[in-house]
């Protein structure tokens, strides 16, 4: 299988997959600058939240690669502008803060170093995000395989894999992991409204692996769940709050509901960079609301009557509660989750 990989950095420049263009056109988006990079997040060129985490920390590393030329003053000054702009590019994938993070405090511990030697390092670090993204992919992969049986239909929504990360990804994953080890898998991909990440991306990455699935409208999937037709239901996650409650793609909350009032195992998926130990709850979740147009327009379409007002959120919070276990590369987090939580970062 042709690996997918959402980003690589090439002398000077990062090529992304363009994922507002697939999967019609298998297209690059290659940004230059941080402002670029800034814009490839905010406009979902690339997305998904360990994909935008390192999308961001390649952006610090453009960034000082772009201001080498300058005084050291005023290259720590611009440099502290562009980790500001690019840690706001998205509001609720804390992927993005905890990389912006990690770039800052490594600038702050190395400010002594001359501008080239202090920009090489950053590059530097911006390549180490990936390469641990990509053992952490597999490492949760391996631990969701364990509760994956050996005949199983999957539900997944939103598009958690190659696309979301910069591995084989968090919740497709887990399909990977267990599709690899030889399981027979029938995988429902929620087509996920608004911006169809399942229905153009997980769709797409599922039929270049080769995994039996189905695309279906969101409003299936409970339907499914009732009839007994789903095995297990695998999600990511763009924030997890200190007490297990995940901000995910919306409709997860939906699926976690009808998950929970038919006894259906719902794992959410996400790295230990996903879960924000700060937050104590999904009430201190800030979630994004994106642009009207998303809704009332598919592909540029207008199907909405004009005038009409709009809500669209991009992320809603499942509670704890709803939560079977949540899968991370240090192992499976299982209720009473602040408790598992505070052990988990007591490892960090
Ligand atoms: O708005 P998006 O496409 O960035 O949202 C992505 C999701 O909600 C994913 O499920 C989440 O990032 C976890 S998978 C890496």
């Amino acid at each position: 299988m042709e690996k997918i990989l959402s980003l690589k950095y090439e002398e000077g420049q990062l090529v992304m997959i363009d994922q507002r263009k697939l999967p019609l056109q298998e297209v690059d988006f290659v940004a230059r600058t941080y402002r670029e990079v800034d814009f490839a997040i905010k406009d979902m060129v690339i997305r998904g939240a360990p994909a935008i985490g390192a999308a961001a920390a390649y952006g610090v590393a453009l960034a000082a690669r772009e201001f080498e030329d300058l005084d050291k003053e005023d290259f720590m000054k611009n440099l502290e502008e562009a980790l500001e702009v690019l840690n706001r590019s998205r509001p609720t994938a804390v992927n993005l803060m905890w990389a912006v993070k990690r770039m800052r405090k490594l600038i702050n511990e190395n400010q002594n170093l001359e501008v080239k030697a202090l920009s090489a390092l950053i590059l530097e670090e911006a390549h180490k995000v990936t390469v641990e993204d990509q053992a952490i992919n597999i490492a949760m992969g391996d631990h969701g395989n364990t509760v994956i049986p050996q005949k199983a239909t999957i539900l997944t929504h939103c598009n958690t894999g190659a696309l979301a990360t910069v591995g084989i990804g968090t919740a497709l994953g887990v399909v990977r992991q267990a599709h690899y080890s030889g399981k027979d898998l029938l995988v429902y991909a929620d087509e996920t409204r608004p911006r169809l990440q399942g229905g153009r991306l997980t769709a797409w990455e599922l039929l270049k692996e080769g995994i039996p699935a189905r695309l279906i409208a969101d409003s299936v999937a409970a339907t499914l769940i009732r009839d007994g037709k789903i095995d297990v239901i695998l999600v990511g996650a763009d924030r997890v709050a200190g007490n297990g409650d995940a901000a995910n793609k919306i409709g997860t909350f939906m699926l976690s509901v009808v998950a929970k009032a038919y006894g259906v195992p719902f794992y959410v998926v996400a790295p230990t960079t996903t879960i924000d130990f700060e937050s104590r709850s999904g009430e201190d979740i800030v979630i994004e609301e994106r642009e009207a147009t998303e809704v009332t327009h598919i592909e540029g379409v207008r199907f909405a009557p004009e005038g009409i007002e709009v809500y669209n959120p991009a992320f809603d919070v499942t509670p704890a509660e709803n939560i079977t276990g949540i899968v991370t590369e240090k192992g499976i987090l299982k209720a009473p989750y602040t408790e598992a939580m505070a052990a988990l970062r007591r490892t960090l």
